[in-house]
């Protein structure tokens, strides 16, 4: 999602601009560019070249450099960005840009900058008394109404002792933000469509306290959930147990075995144009339910009994249907994924190839390869399963548009 984005990243005078470092990092392992310009009260908290290692470009940092080779740098600096970050944003900072003064480079720039057109977050960041004066409150206000979105800062412990409301959002929680805000400038490409997702584990149960699972944690599922509603989709999501949170704004249904999901889905499949199912559903389940616990004997022999193909149904009356399938694999990637696209007449199916760390079963990272039906395969490196639903999406909306 972030790949040939870039993000222009101020940092103005606070402790926490030593984050600013790793939300620098974040964004550029997440494929952005990232071109910085601090204040000069930043440079009291970390160096220009500290940020320029980083990210690989010149910091820029004063107005007047005639090293810049450039009298109207902070114009130059305003056209390039497709977003504009401040982190941390300090009173004094909020207050100019409330006002429109412009008395260094960073304030000046963004008098060339307009939050309707492109988007601005801003992360405060100081005391909680600071943050509670009502100029401070009153200039966010009036950021707000000019279309800046700000980061309403973490609650805990201050860098001067102090306890309360003023720490600057994670890092990882800003990557997020922006993502979601370059996503929604960058337009809402599922509008219209309906893409049915499934997520996580199903359970088999035994008894009443024992069943058959397995490691699957939902995240790839829900990832693709979150990703699909962010573009504008629809979504509705049948989903096995997971500890997650739900993403906002999705038809959530929770389910417990294969049987639920199939039944749900099957429900649910005609109003979508999009199937993706990430959901690892038990194969098998016990031939017998035992309504009472079942106590320890000699020894156990478990009979099970095959479970409905749940993609197979949906493969065999997908009419005009885009059918995803995921594939975890631990040998013969390929062709064992190749064959599970033919036999369930999927369009495209995701494998994850499980002898690989950072891949497949509740980890945060995937690493796949996307195979299509005209027989072209897409090796993609390692990278968070958010980014993944992107990818995924990506391709997706290229083949269904056809
Ligand atoms: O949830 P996470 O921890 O993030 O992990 C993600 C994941 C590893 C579970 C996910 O990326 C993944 O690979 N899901 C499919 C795993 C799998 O076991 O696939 P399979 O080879 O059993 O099934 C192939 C496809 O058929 C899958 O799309 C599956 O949803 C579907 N299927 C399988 C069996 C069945 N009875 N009904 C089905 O619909």
């Amino acid at each position: 999602m972030l790949k040939n984005k870039i993000v222009l990243l101020g940092i103005t005078g606070g402790i926490a601009a030593y984050k600013s470092a790793e939300l620098a990092r974040l964004l550029i392992k997440a494929g952005a560019s990232v071109q910085v310009v601090m204040t000069d009260h930043a440079l009291s908290f970390i160096t220009p070249l500290t940020m320029k290692s980083l990210t690989g470009r010149p910091v820029y940092t004063s107005l007047f450099n005639p090293a810049y080779g450039s009298a109207t740098i902070h114009i130059d600096l305003a056209r390039e960005p497709h977003m504009f970050v401040v982190a941390p944003a300090t009173a004094n900072f909020l207050g100019k840009l409330a006002a429109g003064l412009g008395d260094d480079l960073l304030s000046t720039l963004f008098l060339a900058v307009e939050p309707q057109e492109r988007p601005v977050l801003l992360a405060p960041a100081m005391n909680t008394a600071m943050f509670e004066n009502p100029v401070v409150r009153e200039n966010m206000e009036r950021l707000r109404l000019r279309g800046f979105e700000l980061a309403d800062p973490d609650a805990g412990t201050l860098a001067c002792g102090d306890v309360g409301k003023g720490r600057m959002v994670e890092p990882s929680q800003l990557l997020q933000l922006i993502r979601e805000k370059l996503v929604s400038a960058a337009g809402v490409d599922y509008r219209g469509l309906t893409v049915l997702v499934t997520a996580g584990p199903t359970r088999e149960p035994l008894d009443p306290v024992r069943f058959i699972s397995n490691r699957s944690s939902g995240r790839m599922g829900y990832a693709l959930a979150r990703a699909a509603r962010e573009r504008g989709a629809h979504v509705i999501l049948v989903a096995g147990p997971t500890a997650l949170e739900p993403p906002p704004g999705v038809e959530l249904y929770p389910v417990v075995s294969a049987r639920d999901m199939h039944q749900k889905v099957m429900e649910k499949f005609p109003q979508a144009q999009i199937v993706i199912k990430s959901a690892a559903v038990a194969d098998y389940r016990p031939a017998e339910n035992s309504q009472q616990k079942i106590k320890k004997g000699r020894a156990l022999t478990l009979k099970l009994v095959r479970n409905p193909d749940i993609l197979q149904e949906i493969g065999s009356s997908k009419e005009k249907r885009f059918l995803v399938g995921f594939a975890a694999e631990t040998e013969n990637l390929r062709t064992n994924a190749r064959e599970k696209m033919v036999r369930k007449n999927l369009d495209m199916i995701v494998a994850n190839d499980l002898g690989q760390e950072g891949a497949g079963f509740a980890v945060e990272t995937n690493i796949v390869q996307l195979l299509f039906k005209d027989g072209r395969v897409e090796a993609l490196p390692r990278m968070s399963k958010y980014d993944l639903a992107h990818c995924i999406l990506d391709r997706v909306k290229e083949q269904y548009g056809r």
